[in-house]
């Protein structure tokens, strides 16, 4: 089961990113297999967290993109168009603080309000660290890397920059509880 949903939620990710934005594919594809070698620390939402993985940044095709905020974009056309299971769309909806990104966009209480954050912290780190220790290009890279990157790419006076300096220490502190909770496996 976990294997269909994660190729399902591959195929619909590439369907929509592969050729309009290949860069972003690339970056989905390396947060997905971040996501398969985390998945162990989370027992039965193995599956989950690699469709959450595969399709963070879905809202990101240009004929998702209705108000331009993509987590809010890509949850409403997997609910919408796909009727995904509510978990992995708040997942999407809320994925790298999204609700502090929502909050610069005057965004915030409608994305809280459609898309409640899932109360499954361990879940949601998981996608944060996923996301955050994969470059642009689908790489591997520290969290520290990735958003000194942000940074420079939108300048610490756009919209984006502002929201990247908030969230920074919220990331890094994920990245820091997934990683405790990945040496605490046996092996
Ligand atoms: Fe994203």
């Amino acid at each position: 089961m976990d294997d269909m949903v994660g190729a399902w939620a591959t195929a619909v990710a590439e369907a929509e990113l592969s050729s309009p934005l290949p860069r972003r594919w690339a970056h989905t594809q390396g947060v997905a297999e971040r996501a398969k070698e985390v998945g162990q620390v989370l027992g039965v939402n193995a599956g989950l967290l690699i469709a959450a993985a595969a399709l963070h940044d879905v809202g990101y095709a240009p004929r998702l993109a209705a108000t331009g905020f993509h987590p809010l974009d890509g949850a409403r056309f997997l609910r919408d168009e796909h009727g995904a299971e509510e978990r992995l769309v708040r997942l999407v909806a809320n994925h790298s603080f999204a609700l502090l990104e929502a909050e610069e966009r005057g965004l915030r209480e409608a994305l809280a309000a459609e898309f409640p954050l899932l109360e499954e912290p361990l879940l949601v780190d998981a996608l944060v660290y996923c996301d955050m220790t994969t470059t642009p290009d689908g790489d591997r890279t520290t969290a520290q890397a990735r958003v000194a990157e942000i940074r420079s790419r939108y300048g610490d006076d756009s919209l984006v920059g502002r929201f990247i300096r908030r969230a920074a220490p919220e990331i890094f502190a994920s990245v820091k509880r997934v990683e405790a909770a990945l040496a605490a496996q046996p092996r």
